[in-house]
């Protein structure tokens, strides 16, 4: 007997690949830092308030005190000194700052940054 070979369309790839994504959250609260407190960190700051997945915003850290306690008190968290204060309260972070001069960190749990 000859196997035969369907090539899926790419409606079908589509369908095939939504079913695969889990339809349950993870029973976890993902503890969020901003690497910069400006105008994009409150915008996704505001995403993450209407996130199915639970979170909490826990630090950020930005240079300007007066953008980091501002931040704070909008959205929620902690200032914190530098970089790495965030990084080892957080799962995930955003960057909200310039790139440029900036290393690319990673969290303890691994999360690219
Ligand atoms: N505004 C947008 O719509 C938009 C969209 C996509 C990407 N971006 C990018 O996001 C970045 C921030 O943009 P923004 O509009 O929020 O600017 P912004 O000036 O409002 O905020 C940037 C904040 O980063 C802080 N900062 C500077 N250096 C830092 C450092 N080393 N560590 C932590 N914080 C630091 C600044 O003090 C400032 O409060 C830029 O690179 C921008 O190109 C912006």
């Amino acid at each position: 007997m000859v196997a035969s070979v369907v090539e899926l369309g790419p409606a079908a790839r589509a369908a095939a690949t939504l079913a695969a994504v889990p339809t349950t959250l993870p029973d976890v609260t993902v503890r969020v830092g901003f690497l910069g407190g400006g105008f994009i960190a409150r915008y996704h700051a505001m995403q993450l308030r209407l996130a199915a997945a639970p979170n909490e915003l826990v630090a950020v850290h930005d240079p300007d005190p007066g953008r980091a306690a501002a931040f704070c008190a909008a959205e929620d968290g902690e200032p914190v000194d530098d970089v790495a204060a965030v990084i080892e309260r957080v799962d995930a972070a955003y960057r909200s700052a310039a790139a440029a001069g900036m290393p690319t960190p990673v969290t303890p749990a691994g999360s690219a940054i």
